[in-house]
Order: structure tokens, then C-alpha cells, then sequence
């Protein structure tokens, strides 16, 4: 089992569309046995889904001592893909982690579904604190979408300085620009350098439409550049992991 975590310090950068978009490859085209799960209060995973979620108070409650993240799990209309939905109780989640006063609470809950997932991809919240620092210690990789600006390079070695400080050993990060937009001259000159081996998401009207569709574009545009692009993600993601583990 590995746990796939989009991840990035700053906010609105495409995580929860890299995310859902992700888990979908890993099950329908990877044929992966995934969990998308949901630790961002705002619900974006079920939404880009199509899944209206019941008002309930019971996400945060699988972080307690006997907490039983089965019982929340649902499949999707997506064969291999399961959901565990986020909801309003998740606002209390980083006080309840700290009370728990276990660091890798999330990394255990991970392991303790391997028998059911071959994938888990947590969709993270875009502040950073206790949620996100345990998303960091469970992951197998980090995938850092990054904008296509000239500051993302000493972004990414910040977060590579402040994973090694807070974290000691990190997952390793695979840095992604996102929403690039090969017309734009600033996004054409951010490239350049050691920015020209990312793997590129366009800026693209099919991946934003994925939000009025609430669907995956693999559904309604399998073939379009955009939806490529994705593709050759999720495989460099595959690869890593391989790699990783042939290693390791
Ligand atoms: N490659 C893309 N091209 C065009 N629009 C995109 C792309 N990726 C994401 N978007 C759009 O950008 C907006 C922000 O995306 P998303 O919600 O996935 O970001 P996020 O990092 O999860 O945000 P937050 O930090 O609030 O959780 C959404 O409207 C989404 O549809
Ligand atoms: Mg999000």
C-alpha cells in the first residue's frame, strides 16, 4: 500500500483537482484498489466526484483511539475507487490530533486499511499545522504543485529545508508545475532551469471544467492534452514509487 499526498504550503494551487484527479487514474486506469480521503473541511473531493454528502459530524472521529475509518469508507460509481468524505467535524480535527498527542495517528489509520487499498490519496487542507504534518509522515510521495513563477524554485527548496527541520526523513517530492500556460512569456521564462524536468499541468478550461462537470476529465475528454498531461503524472508517480521501493 502507498499513501499518495498532494501537498503544497500555499493555497487554490490545484491539490484537490490533482487529488481526485489522481485517485480516479490510480483505480480506473491502474485498476489500484484506491481510497480518496477527504481531510479538507471545504468537501472538495465528493464534490468534484458528483457525491452530495449527508450533513454529518463523524470524519474526525476515525482520528479517536478507536476510531474505524472502514465504517466511513463508501465506493464511488468508479470501479476500485472508495471515498472517505470530509465534513464539519474536521474543523476540530487539528485540536483533537493534538490532544491525542500522536504524531503519526494518520500514518496508523493508513497501514491499518493496506488489507483493503493498494492506494490512499488524502486530499490536504491548505493551512499547514497538525493535519498537514501528519499527511507529510504517512506519505510514501509528495507531490508539490508548484505555479509557474520565477519564486517557485526557493519555494520548493524552503519546503525541502523545512521537511528536513520538522520531519528529519521526508517522502520524496515530486515537484509539478501546475497550471502552466506555455502563452504566457513569465510562465515560459519560469521553465527554464532546473523547472524544465517538471512534469507540467496546462492551465486548461477541460480541467477546470471538471468542477461544473463534477466529473473526472478521464470521463468526458480522455484524450485531450490536458488529460495526457494527468496521465503522465500519475505514471511518474507509479515510477517513483517503484523506484522508491526497489531501493528501499
Ligand atoms: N490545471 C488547471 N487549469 C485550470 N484550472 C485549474 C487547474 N487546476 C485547478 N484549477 C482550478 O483552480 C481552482 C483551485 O483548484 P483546487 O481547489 O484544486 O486547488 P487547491 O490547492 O485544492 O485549493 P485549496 O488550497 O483551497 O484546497 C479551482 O477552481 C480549479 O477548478
Ligand atoms: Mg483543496
Amino acid at each position: 500500500m502507498a499513501v499518495i499526498a498532494v501537498y503544497s504550503p500555499k493555497g487554490g494551487v490545484g491539490k484537490t483537482t490533482l487529488s481526485v484527479d489522481l485517485a480516479w487514474r490510480s483505480a480506473m486506469l491502474g485498476h489500484q484498489r484506491t481510497l480518496l480521503w477527504d481531510l479538507d473541511v471545504q468537501g472538495g473531493a465528493a464534490y468534484l466526484l458528483g457525491i452530495d454528502v449527508e450533513p454529518r459530524l463523524r470524519a474526525a472521529g476515525v482520528f479517536q483511539r478507536d476510531g474505524r475509518p472502514e465504517q466511513l469508507i463508501e465506493r464511488t460509481a468508479f470501479p476500485g475507487l472508495s471515498l472517505l468524505s470530509a465534513d464539519d467535524s474536521l474543523r476540530a480535527l487539528p485540536l483533537h490530533l493534538a490532544r491525542l498527542g500522536q504524531r503519526r495517528r494518520l500514518a496508523v489509520l493508513a497501514q491499518s486499511l493496506q488489507r483493503d487499498f493498494d492506494r490512499v490519496i488524502p486530499d490536504c487542507p491548505p493551512m499547514q499545522g497538525e493535519v498537514s504534518d501528519q499527511i507529510i509522515s504517512a506519505a510514501d510521495v509528495l507531490i508539490v504543485p508548484l505555479p509557474a513563477s520565477p519564486l517557485a524554485a526557493r519555494a520548493l527548496d524552503l519546503l525541502r529545508r523545512d521537511l528536513l527541520r520538522c520531519h528529519g526523513r521526508h517522502p520524496p517530492l515530486l515537484p509539478v508545475l501546475s497550471m502552466y500556460d506555455v502563452r504566457r512569456r513569465a510562465h515560459r521564462l519560469a521553465r527554464e532551469g532546473r523547472m524544465a524536468a517538471f512534469p507540467v499541468i496546462p492551465q486548461s478550461s477541460l480541467i477546470e471544467q471538471t468542477a461544473f462537470r463534477r466529473a473526472p476529465i478521464g470521463t468526458f475528454a480522455p484524450n485531450s492534452e490536458a488529460a495526457q498531461s494527468l496521465d503522465r503524472l500519475w505514471r511518474a508517480i507509479e515510477v517513483k514509487l517503484w523506484e522508491d521501493r526497489a531501493v528501499g
